[in-house]
């Protein structure tokens, strides 16, 4: 069985005093047993503050992003081992705000964020230096609209996945995130989320072998709180959550846990 996950992104949120608080908060309610995988994503310059505070806790840590080289001239950016040395076990790749919202423009304006094939160096670098990285696929509203979900999917798969070995992609966890679903407080359906995850688990078969689309999780991301969060991981096919403004707030994260616990069947 596929163990769950219940994943806070933290973006560019929280302070250094705010992350020892949540993370003592969220180990205060925490079984060290706990059937469930309990990460959070905090900013850079938090992590060795936050994987102090995780330790001898069930918290693992994980960094938002990475570049893939080993080291060099890369003015602001951060490697694999760099997170490994912070503490990190996990590394997020490829979100879609660093898709769609941080980069430059192109000459309609429109932002040129990161594309599959650096995501996909990513994802090797990562491999590289012992990182379990969650890889982000999800289609914009407008993708959606013109009925491209699928085909996106598809896309960003192939092109983040290529090269990788089957036993690398069986290890790693994928987060389905509508782009559209994230931050607006519009959550995709219980349908839409395990259509998604479906069609999701079907191309890794593809694209791999059945015992790999077995073995991968795959996480829902995009408006989850404690309130829709046991609802969204009843599908056997949802291994869990990305969580953004909700995994803000210690209690507002343990009743995302707790809708967990329930849609598991995990007591
Ligand atoms: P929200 O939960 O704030 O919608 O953010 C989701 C997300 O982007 C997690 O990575």
């Amino acid at each position: 069985m596929r163990r769950p996950m219940v994943a806070g992104n933290w973006k560019m949120n929280m302070t250094l005093a705010g992350t020892r608080e949540l993370i003592r908060g969220l180990a205060a309610k925490l079984s060290s047993n706990a059937p469930i995988d309990v990460t959070v994503f905090p900013p850079f310059v938090y992590l060795f503050a936050a994987s102090q505070a995780a330790q001898d806790t069930p918290i693992r840590i994980g960094g938002q992003n990475l570049w893939p080289e080993t080291k060099g001239a890369f003015t602001g950016e951060v490697s694999a081992e760099m997170l490994r040395e912070a503490g990190c076990r996990y590394v997020l790749v490829g979100h879609s705000e660093r898709r769609h919202t941080i980069g430059g423009a192109d000459r309609e304006g429109r932002t040129v964020g990161e594309d599959d094939a650096l995501l996909n160096r990513k994802l090797k670098a990562a491999r590289a230096a012992g990182l379990t990285p969650v890889l982000c696929v999800g289609e914009t509203l407008a993708e959606r609209d013109a009925a491209q979900t699928q085909a996106v999917l598809t896309s960003q798969l192939e092109g983040g996945l290529r090269g990788q070995s089957s036993a690398h992609v069986a290890m790693m966890l994928i987060a389905y995130e509508p782009v559209w679903a994230i931050g607006t407080g519009r959550t995709a359906t219980v349908e839409q989320a395990d259509e998604a995850h479906r069609h999701i688990r079907a191309e890794i078969a593809r694209m791999f072998d059945a015992r790999t689309a077995e073995l991968v999780r795959i996480l829902y991301g995009g408006s989850v709180k404690a309130s829709n969060s046991k609802e969204l991981m009843t599908p056997p096919g949802v291994d869990g959550v990305l969580v953004g403004g909700a995994s803000l707030a210690v209690d507002e994260f343990l009743g995302i846990i707790s809708g967990c616990f329930s849609a598991k069947g995990l007591g």
